[in-house]
């Protein structure tokens, strides 16, 4: 077992990753360490780049994962994947100055912090040649991350940083592993805070290739914040659907105006498309928010749609006896029987749908 593990996620990264081992070894060539990579199975062929060094240099070891994608979850497979009593976590494209390590290590040993992170906002570090948009983005995240990290650091939007394993196995069961923001989720899960302390680097410009930060990745930074704020209380996912529903109220009476009062259609039919209209923007809707992590494809999303209108029509008639049944009891409190109806129908439809429509991939 090494003493130091370097974990690096990788897609699309071919032609960065000779010349980071490279790098790896005339910074760390005395310690006594290994590197990690976790490729998603880049379609660039990544994986065959590492394994062919692998295959001569016992220090570099891979994991290749298929029909799965997302930094955070690579990270934390490639850390479980070791034995190393220290971990570092960086990225593949040279952005991180690998010679920052050296200093992690011998902070991590010397003094009793858990964690080490390489920060672009101490005296010494630097964003480098960000756009101004991206740093005004990055700015923005690190103030929202505040509201979860529970320590002081100027950088918990770092990816670059050290833990020691002890400390990583204590949060990992806790961890949301979602999106980009591994650092983050470590800080925000960990069952005790971590100790930090951070040491400054500049961070660079991409070697080769292009970043992954897209719309994608910062919904998902939304969905971990969240996660950690009020997902102890109520779970993200329900609010969305809930808000997505509140929404498909508006599309129902939208298209029921329009059916009966402009096309003059009868009643009974104006309703019945307006609930269908509803129930299939309602599907789209949360497949693309609500699960956009679990999203349907191809044949996947038809049979989703269908169950979707299953599981409504029946989420729709618990609506009607619940709320039947409290208004019996309570003949004044109308609305109260409406709302608790509407509140047993979406409970059912969420409950429902998670399982049954955006089941959980295997
Ligand atoms: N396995 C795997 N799966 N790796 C991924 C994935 C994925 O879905 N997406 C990105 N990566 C890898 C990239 O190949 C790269 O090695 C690293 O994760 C970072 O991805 P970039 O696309 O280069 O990210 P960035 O430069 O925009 O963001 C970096 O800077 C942030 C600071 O602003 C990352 O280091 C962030 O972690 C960091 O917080
Ligand atoms: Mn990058």
């Amino acid at each position: 077992m090494p003493e130091l593990s370097v974990v690096i996620p990788t897609f699309n990264e071919l032609d960065n990753i000779p010349r980071l081992v490279e790098r790896l070894h005339k910074t760390l060539g005395a310690e006594d360490w290994e590197v990690v990579f976790v490729d998603d199975d880049s379609p660039d062929g990544t994986f065959a780049a590492i394994r062919d060094i692998a295959q001569t240099d016992p220090r570099v070891r891979s994991i290749r994962r298929i029909g799965r994608r997302g930094l955070s979850s690579a990270v934390i497979e490639g850390i479980l994947s070791t034995s190393a009593p220290y971990v570092a976590v960086m990225d593949a494209d040279l952005q991180h100055d690998e010679r920052v390590l050296p200093a992690m290590l011998a902070k991590l040993k010397t003094g009793d912090d858990e964690v080490v992170v390489a920060s672009r906002h101490v005296t010494g570090g630097s964003i480098g040649e960000f756009s101004e948009e991206r740093a005004r983005m990055s700015q923005l995240a690190t103030r929202l991350a505040g509201l979860v990290t529970r320590t002081k650091l100027t950088d918990p939007m770092s990816g670059f940083f050290m833990i020691r394993r002890h400390s990583f196995e204590a949060a990992a069961p806790f961890l949301s592993g979602q999106g980009f923001k591994i650092l983050l989720d470590l800080l925000a899960s960990a069952p005790k805070p971590l100790r930090v302390a951070e040491i400054p680097y500049v961070f660079g410009n991409r070697a080769h290739g292009e970043s992954k930060l897209d719309t994608a990745v910062m919904w998902d930074y939304g969905m971990l914040l969240a996660d950690k704020t009020i997902g102890k209380y109520i779970p993200p996912r329900f609010v969305l659907f809930a808000l997505v529903g509140g929404f498909g109220i508006l599309v129902h009476f939208t298209t029921l105006a329009l059916a009966f009062k402009v096309a003059r259609l009868a009643f009974p039919v104006s309703q019945s498309i307006a609930i269908m209209v509803a129930m299939t923007c309602n599907f789209f809707l949360n497949n693309t928010l609500t699960y956009r992590d679990k999203r349907l494809k191809g044949m996947g999303l038809l049979l989703g749609l269908l169950t979707f209108y299953a599981i409504c029509s029946l989420g729709g008639v618990a609506n009607v006896g619940v709320a039947n049944f409290v208004f019996k009891d309570e003949g004044e409190a109308w609305w109260l029987a409406g709302a608790a109806g509407a509140v047993v129908g979406s409970v059912w439809n969420f409950a429902a749908s998670s399982v049954f429509t955006w089941r959980k991939k295997a």
